[in-house]
């Protein structure tokens, strides 16, 4: 697994004013798009490519072009909906599949309560769009449920990870095609599971309480 955690002033600074407790629904929503925006363009580093042919208004030359199929993006209902716009901003031609995780109240295990996925996810390069790495479960449950499906890599853009998550995740992706890439790396996790210092509950932070 590849960790990327972005080192760049805009990033924290972004960062810190979402962590702030006193910033509200409005601006923290901006913000998170602005910020996932930043690190898509670190995430789509890999992205796949073919070379073509260009006209220039002068000339001809080589250029690249995003090879089909082309990538998938798919946020974790909810909060991975607050990432999604800042997202397709940078590549406004991926396609967009939905991920709903639950946690299942006997097992405690995270289950798919909800899809929206092509069938067939042969060849694709996933995005997984998750503000919160916390225990790491949820996510874990994504990426599985991608490669099941047939997907060949996939890359993870978390705002905040905590180091228990991460290593969780890593653990159980071993030999997998997996990146992560993140804002910031917290100092770990609490007894309710929150990332600390973290940013509380990313859910309610972007949509309010419901
Ligand atoms: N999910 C959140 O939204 N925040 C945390 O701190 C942990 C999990």
């Amino acid at each position: 697994m590849r960790v990327h955690v972005a080192d760049h002033p805009l990033v924290t600074h972004k960062l810190t004013v979402l962590r702030d407790r006193t910033t509200p629904s409005p601006t923290f929503r901006a913000l998170a798009e602005e910020l996932v925006t930043l690190l898509a363009y670190e995430a789509t580093r890999t992205v796949r490519t073919q070379q073509v042919e260009v006209d220039t208004p002068v000339s001809r030359t080589t250029g690249l072009a995003l090879s089909t199929p082309l990538p998938l993006v798919v946020p974790i209902l909810r909060a991975g909906l607050g990432m999604l716009e800042g997202m397709v901003k940078l590549i406004p031609t991926a396609e967009v599949g939905f991920l709903g995780m639950v946690r299942n109240e006997e097992t405690l295990e995270p289950t798919v309560y909800a899809e929206r996925l092509p069938a067939d996810l042969e060849a694709r390069q996933c995005f997984v769009l998750d503000p919160m790495l916390a225990t790491g479960g949820s996510l874990l449950a994504a990426i599985d449920f991608l490669f099941e499906r047939g997907a060949r890599d996939v890359t993870a853009i978390c705002l905040i990870a905590a180091p228990e998550g991460l290593a969780a995740v890593e653990r159980a992706t071993e030999g997998r095609d997996v990146t992560i890439v993140l804002g910031a790396l917290d100092e770990r996790l609490n007894e309710k599971g929150y990332i600390v210092p973290g940013l509380g509950d990313a859910g309610d932070r972007l949509y309010g309480t419901v």
